[in-house]
């Protein structure tokens, strides 16, 4: 196992220069200026992944104002100096109001068909996830829609959704397939993923080693199909591959196989681990290199200590939990003092269907015990870094203008006042949604 280790991180993306444009002493015209923040958080600074105690520092600037030019951000600071040296196009009044980077959601099942609320229902009966899916329901009665779906019938499903993401603030999410399982359906679930038309930002992940799809009896003889058939076909339309390695699905074996390719392959890797049984799959991801391990709701001591020492991001999903009734959450406290780098996810799937970056957020307050800095951290600055991308999930001069006006006046709302969209506006690239 340690024989293995492929640093996919930030693979194919260019080394980001940040710049600030020196005003000339005239003022500067630009497209944007948002002045007078209450708080502007513009988790500005450093290009890893932040861990342990520097998930607080959210380079919050009080009475702030940020300047926007081409879709990107021009220039930040204090709202005093900034409304002296720029005139805008268009001038935004944030008085009474937090701004910050605008949400990026590094984990979602976005792309299936149909619905599974009966499953709810049975769940607060008391059936549990794994008897569900054992008798047929769950991840593979979401394939057999999935399967049956025409490309425009799934973007239209998925576009119902992104439109509710933007609104609630997500500017990019992660979607991964996984509920076409063969070539075919893979295919076509990571092709709408690249077609759909949408201002929210997709990045393609391969997860066919979801299920056992029917047509198989052995979990190796399909990871063999996945590995000689769908990965070199999906390799150039996904950047990630992702696998659910658990008791009952995917061993660690299974998915060290499949993860190898992937990384041959030049996709990041990335593991569903430690969600319901702890079977040894996030240190084995841990030495492979991974860039991210999911849900980690299991995980111990030493797999926290394996992931913080290769520099995997914990990508911590609570409304799965939440949604299975489940009380036990991962345990983000001990994650971010034992070193690790956290973000924070939705799940979006028919067994954990929220759009909502917010609600995730409240969760992770209250039953994770994160506080809202770390949070804020955890959905925008890591969050990116956990998809690769270096150019959003902070908002500093040559980054993309992906920022939110939230209409609450400090950071310690955004876990308190729940329930409710407390987005007020929402720009992406500098345009305003
Ligand atoms: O991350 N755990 C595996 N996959 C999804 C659930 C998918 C489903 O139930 O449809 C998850 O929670
Ligand atoms: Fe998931």
């Amino acid at each position: 196992m340690g024989d293995y280790r492929f640093d996919n991180r930030f693979h194919r993306f260019p080394v980001f220069s940040i710049q600030r444009i020196e005003p000339t002493g005239d003022t500067m015209i630009a497209d944007i200026l948002v002045k007078g923040c209450n708080e502007l958080h513009t988790l500005s600074g450093g290009k890893e992944p932040r861990a342990g105690k520097e998930m607080r520092d959210t380079g919050c600037i009080k009475k702030g104002a940020l300047v926007v030019k081409n879709g990107e951000i021009l220039d930040i600071g204090k709202s005093e100096r900034i409304e002296k040296e720029y005139d805008a196009a268009e001038t935004i009044d944030a008085s009474g109001k937090t701004v910050v980077p605008g949400f990026v959601d590094p984990h979602t099942h976005l792309v299936f068909s149909g619905s599974r609320e009966d499953e709810l229902v049975m769940k607060i009966k008391g059936k549990t996830y794994m008897e569900i899916l054992k008798a047929g329901g769950g991840i593979l009665r979401t394939v057999r829609k999935t399967r049956a779906a025409s490309k425009d019938e799934l973007k239209n499903e998925m576009k119902k959704r992104m439109d509710v993401m933007l609104a609630h603030g997500t500017t990019t999410a992660e979607a991964k397939s996984g509920y076409g399982l063969d070539l075919e359906n893979e295919m076509k679930s990571l092709e709408v993923i690249r077609e759909i038309d949408h201002p929210l930002e997709l990045v393609p992940t391969y997860m066919g080693a979801h299920a056992l799809p029917p047509e198989f009896e052995d979990h190796s003889e399909y990871i063999d199909y996945c590995c000689t058939t769908v990965l070199p076909a999906v390799a150039d339309i996904a950047e990630f591959c992702d696998v659910f390695c658990e008791k009952g699905v995917f061993d660690a074996d299974d998915s060290m196989q499949l993860l190898i390719k992937a990384a041959e392959l030049g996709l990041g890797i990335k593991v569903h681990a430690d969600e319901i049984e702890n079977i040894g799959c996030s240190t084995m991801a841990a030495e492979l290199g991974a860039v991210s391990c999911e849900h980690l709701v299991k995980s111990s001591s030493k797999d926290l200590k394996a992931m913080a020492k290769n520099g995997v991001i914990g990508i911590l999903l609570p409304g799965t939990p939440f949604m299975l009734m489940d009380n036990h959450y991962s345990p983000a406290r001990e994650m971010i003092e034992s070193g690790m780098a956290v973000a924070l996810a939705t799940d979006l799937n028919p067994n954990c269907w929220t759009e909502s970056m917010l609600m995730i957020i409240t969760l992770a307050c209250l039953q994770m015990k994160m506080l809202p800095e770390e949070a804020l951290t955890a959905a925008t600055f890591n969050a990116a870094r956990a998809i690769g991308r270096e150019d959003i999930g902070s908002i500093e001069p040559g980054k993309k203008a992906d920022f939110l006006i939230l209409d609450i006046p400090n950071l310690m709302h955004l876990p308190y006042h729940f329930g409710v969209n407390l987005v007020d506006k929402v720009f992406k690239e500098g345009h305003l949604q």
